[in-house]
């Protein structure tokens, strides 16, 4: 695209100094419809430069600039005539690079604080006089950079917000990206549309005409193996992939026998028939339940699936003959872990299994067309490929599928009880209009064996337990309060209807401390 209201005209540079919000800032700046990247904080200014961005945000993060080894961004991109947002640490680090001061403060400020702009104009139009903000901070700044002038205040921080309007320089204390700052939006607003007149030119029709001929024009007449696995991203990926390349586009979707009720059937009618992708469907259950077999740690359970998924694909896939790539759905926060300074996650709690853990050994050249989008931006290109709300608002579903939700080992007998309880309990959800207020709704398998009565008899069989939780991106969690009317339906419906099973409980923990799925 070369006209001057393309999206490579109008993006907005994020230097990622290791804060949790990084990737809120790039998505509050693509709500605005403009394209946003997070780069290393060391980017060479001249590099930057070649790529214009028309705006750049420094990131808040954990380090002090105080520090003798704290990072610091390239001097340059102060220079490059582009209007800069430092939030937190990054505005500390503007002040500490003009020359002002920057000290550990006595009293940490952590929390909402009540903050007063000094104008309601350029950073601040339309925000009334007294502001809620979320801070979130150690050092504060004590002596302004030169240049500079006060923009806001709070109780415990004299210069909250800076700015050098001459050179478009603000700096902010507080973080403008989180929910907890409520007009945070209105101000980034003003600094992307207002101060650095940032034009809206990211839409995903947009982005899916440009990468639909990106495909074509840099796979040609290759052929693409793409694994399906029926959720969002791997629907949204085959669709792209099949309207660049057609029957090039070779999918396959490995049925597992761990998957939700009729799954491997509903994959091959909406995609193969409906949708005419040229999609092969692999029946690999003796596979996967004979590897599983007596196995109940959950971590052995992963490994044991991922690797036989790998011997499955490289099986099936060896008949094909010759395929160059490999279309992989790698999405944005993938990709944003691999840049940020801190290396990505602190700590593995499960080994997360999925397609993109094939070796490399396999030799494939990748293809990876949603690498620079959330999720959300998958959902909305879903439609935009017209493809069924079923799957694009689906609930995630661990790759492991049915094993980390039957404790102890799996069965092809415990799948299917689990199985039959988990559609009663979808299908009560979805009537009762629950479902896509809920971040998860499934059934656990519970071994516990437990009495009962039915009519006259005496039983003895094992538990179901529902887990239903509300969240923003599976990090933390809370379980649903769902009506107990709606739990005593599900409950009586699974009792009378699945056998092997005569108690329902309703799992109460939140996560931390309890983890989403139960393995
Ligand atoms: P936890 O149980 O760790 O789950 O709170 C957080 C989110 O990750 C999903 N999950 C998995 N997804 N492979 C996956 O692809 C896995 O092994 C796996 N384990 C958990 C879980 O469903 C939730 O959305």
């Amino acid at each position: 695209m070369k006209n001057k209201d393309s999206i490579e005209n109008n993006w907005v540079a994020i230097l990622d100094f290791g804060s949790q919000y990084t990737h809120l800032i790039a998505r509050r700046v693509r709500e605005l419809k403009v394209y946003s990247e997070i780069v290393p904080f060391n980017i060479k200014a001249k590099d930057l430069a070649k790529r214009k961005p028309k705006a750049i945000v420094l990131s808040g993060g954990p380090a002090s600039v105080t520090a003798k080894k704290s990072p610091r961004c390239d001097k340059g991109i102060f220079e490059l005539g582009v209007p800069v947002l430092g939030i937190c640490y990054g505005a500390q680090l503007m002040t500490k690079v003009f020359t002002g001061k920057v000290i550990g403060a006595k009293k940490r400020e952590y929390g909402k604080a009540s903050f007063k702009p000094s104008s309601s104009k350029d950073l601040f139009k339309g925000i009334n006089k007294s502001q809620i903000v979320w801070m979130s901070h150690g050092d504060r700044i004590k002596k302004l950079p030169r240049g500079f002038k006060v923009i806001g205040t709070t109780s415990n921080s004299p210069v909250a917000a800076m700015s050098c309007e001459s050179n478009k320089l603000y700096g902010l204390q507080f973080h403008p990206e989180v929910v907890h700052t409520p007009n945070g939006k209105i101000i980034i607003k003003n600094f992307i549309k207002g101060i650095a007149k940032c034009k809206a030119t990211w839409s995903m029709s947009s982005f899916a005409k440009e990468t639909i001929k990106k495909i074509k024009e840099d796979v040609g007449n290759d052929k693409v193996l793409c694994g399906m696995s029926g959720g969002v991203d791997s629907s949204v990926l085959a669709l792209l992939l099949h309207k660049a390349i057609g029957k090039n586009l070779i999918s396959i979707f490995i049925d597992h026998g761990l998957g939700r009720k009729d799954e491997a059937k509903q994959v091959e009618k909406r995609f193969k028939k409906h949708y005419k992708l040229n999609l092969k469907v692999v029946n690999a259950q003796d596979d996967f339940l004979g590897a599983l077999k007596g196995v109940t740690d959950p971590e052995k359970k992963r490994k044991i699936i991922g690797k036989t998924f790998i011997k499955v694909f490289e099986r099936e896939t060896g008949k094909l003959g010759k395929i160059k790539y490999l279309a992989q759905g790698t999405l944005y926060p993938d990709v944003i872990e691999s840049v940020s300074p801190t290396g990505g996650p602190s700590a593995t709690i499960k080994s997360h299994h999925n397609v993109g853990g094939l070796p490399k050994r396999l030799k494939f050249k990748l293809v990876e067309p949603l690498r620079d989008l959330f999720k959300d931006e998958v959902r909305l290109v879903g439609k935009e490929l017209k493809l069924a709300d079923e799957i694009i608002n689906r609930q995630p579903f661990p790759g492991p599928g049915l094993a980390v939700r039957i404790v102890g080992a799996v069965t092809k007998e415990r799948c299917d009880i689990l199985r039959e309880a988990d559609w009663i309990l979808i299908d009560e959800i979805k009537r009762a209009n629950f479902y896509n207020k809920l971040w998860q709704s499934f059934c656990v398998y519970l071994p516990v064996k437990s009495v009962g009565v039915m009519g006259d008899e005496r039983t003895y069989e094992d538990a179901i337990a529902i887990r239903a939780v509300v969240s923003e991106d599976a990090m933390t969690a809370n379980w649903a309060h769902l009506p107990y009317s709606l739990l005593e339906k599900i409950s009586n419906r699974i009792i009378n209807e699945v056998k092997g099973i005569n108690r329902v409980v309703y799992d109460i923990s939140s996560k931390p401390p309890s983890t989403i799925e139960w393995e």
